[in-house]
Formats: C-alpha cells, structure tokens, sequence
C-alpha cells in the first residue's frame, strides 16, 4: 500500500518539478521521502536556493510554509495539511508587537521564525534557535524585543550583554513545556553515561540541568561528532528518528515518551500525494505582508553565513 503511494508521489514529484522539504519531528513515513530534511533555520536557507523547482510540499507548520513563500512568492507552497499550525507561533498578535514597540522605541525587534507573518513584518530580524545569539550580537541596538519564545529569549540573555525583553509575557512552546527538571535527574539516573541534551524552548532550569542546549540540527550534529555512545534527547520525539536513521551506533533515549507536537503529525503520505495531485492546499499571504516580510527573512539570512 505505501509502496504504491510512494511510487505516485515520486512521479508526481518528477512530472510537476516539485520538492519535498520536512522538518525533523515529521514522522518516519514522511522523513523516508522527504528531499530535504532540516531544522527550521536550514529548511530556511534551502527554501531560498530553490529555483529550479515549480512547487514545494512543505512538510512542517504552517510558519515554515510561509517562510518559503516569503522567500519564493511566485512559486507554489503546498503544505498538505492546511490544520499544521504552531500554536507558539500565533503568541504573538501584531498588535501587541506594535505595542510593545510603541512602549521600547530604542529597542531593536527580533522576532522567532516560529511567528504570524503579520508580526514578522514589523521586526528588523529573524533567528532560530540555532542562531538566536549571532543574530542578537548582529543588531546594533543594546536593547531587544524579542517573541514570542520566552525561553528562548532567556536563554540568550544568558549569552549577551543586551537587553532582552520578552514580548509577550508567557510565550511559550506546549511540548518543551512538559519537560521538568526531574525528568533529567530520572535520565541521568537510569543513564549515567548520556550526555543529556535539551531543546532552548524548554524552561530555564532544564535547559540549565542538561549539559548542551541545542537547535535540532544542532543535536544532529553534536552526536556526529561526539565520541560518547549515549544521549538523552529532550525535544520532540520525532528528532531521535532522524537521528537513528543517518547516525546508526548510538543510543539515544528520549526524555519524555510523550513529547509530541500534535500538528506535525498530520501530515500523511496520502496527502503528501493529494497535495502534489490537487496543487493544494497552498500557502499564501497577501503580498504586502509578504513583500514586507522579506527584509527580516533576508536579514537573518544574511546573518547567519
Ligand atoms: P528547530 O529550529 O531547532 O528545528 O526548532 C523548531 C521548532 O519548532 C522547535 O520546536
Ligand atoms: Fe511549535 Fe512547539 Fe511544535 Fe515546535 S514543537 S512546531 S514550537 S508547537
């Protein structure tokens, strides 16, 4: 059965000049045929170095899908679920940035990747997780708005002499949200060789109990080059697929079975099908928001290199 829909989907793909990007905590089924599999800040760099390609399935949320319309506004983004939402993502109103603006007016405004296209407009930059400090050091502003990730943004108040003001109060991510403290004891406890790595959207003490801290491509990496066998992985459990499948040999436990982002998961081989079949559903913004966008894409971007 799957067999035969991946053989529609490949030819689909083939005929329609299309790609398949999927970010990390995509499923298995999904991460099997994906062209390219990254962390959002790498999805971000492949979706603008596409222009060979008509049409993109972009299996994610729906801020990542917009991210490559941004950046691609003549092509079509297709996500096949139209439901994959980021719930931290629509923390944050534009009214209440342009508040929070209005209130810091010296403030330079970095806004989250994982945020509404509405409020992206009105910030000088963007950043990810795994660049969410270069890109703070990058504005010449000593102080900082930055959302809607609370921990994120103390996390890198941790690592700059800037000002960082979090807008708004108690943004937040569900899944990194359930991880404790005790969880990590627990771990390391049944563990004692595993470094234990955690994701900047968890909160402050755990992220301070692990021993890395790291953006989901960082994770990847680290254990690549890490001469340790073991690893507690504390973030979305879909990273520990990725991880076994391109880094065989080593042992990796989840800090929580039950970590799981809900709206990643509605993504299916039969709509990835339908989506490439249909041309739908797509990603679209009006194009003022769009084109307005772009300078805070393009800005962190360019940061990043
Ligand atoms: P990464 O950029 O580290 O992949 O994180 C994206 C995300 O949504 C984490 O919850
Ligand atoms: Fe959003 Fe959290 Fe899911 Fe990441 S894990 S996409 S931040 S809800």
């Amino acid at each position: 059965m799957n067999n035969s829909i991946i053989d529609e989907i490949k030819k689909l793909k083939e005929e329609k000049n299309a790609i398949i990007l999927a970010h990390n905590y995509q499923p298995k089924e999904i991460q099997d045929i994906a062209d390219f599999l990254g962390d959002s800040l790498e999805l971000c760099i492949k979706a603008s170095e596409i222009e060979d390609k008509d049409l993109v399935v972009f299996c994610g949320v729906d801020f990542m899908a917009e991210t490559a319309h941004i950046l691609n506004p003549d092509k079509k983004i297709l996500i096949p679920d139209i439901e994959a939402e980021c719930p931290m993502a629509h923390m944050l109103p534009e009214e209440e940035l342009l508040k929070a603006k209005e209130e810091h007016p010296d403030a330079g405004v970095i806004l989250y990747v994982n945020s509404i296209a509405e409020a992206k407009q009105h910030a000088d930059t963007l950043c990810t997780s795994a660049n969410a400090v270069k890109i703070a050091e990058s504005l010449n502003q000593d102080k900082i708005l930055f959302g809607p990730d609370n921990n994120l943004g103390a996390h890198v108040q941790e690592k700059t002499d800037k000002e960082i003001i979090p807008v708004p109060k108690g943004g937040h991510c569900y899944v990194h949200k359930l991880f404790h403290v005790e969880d990590v004891e627990l771990k390391r406890e049944q563990h004692p060789n595993a470094i234990v790595i955690c994701h900047p959207e968890c909160n402050m003490d755990v992220q301070e109990a692990c021993d890395e801290v790291l953006s989901t491509g960082g994770m990847l990496k680290f254990i690549e080059e890490s001469e340790n066998e073991e690893f507690v992985i504390g973030t979305e459990i879909d990273m520990i697929t990725r991880i076994n499948s391109e880094i065989p040999g080593k042992k990796l436990y989840p800090m929580l079975e039950g970590a799981i982002c809900e709206t990643m998961k509605l993504h299916t081989l039969e709509k990835v099908r339908d989506a490439l079949k249909n041309e739908a559903p797509e990603i679209k913004l009006p194009s003022d928001i769009a084109s307005k966008s772009l300078k805070a894409v393009q800005h962190m971007l360019d940061a990043s290199n």
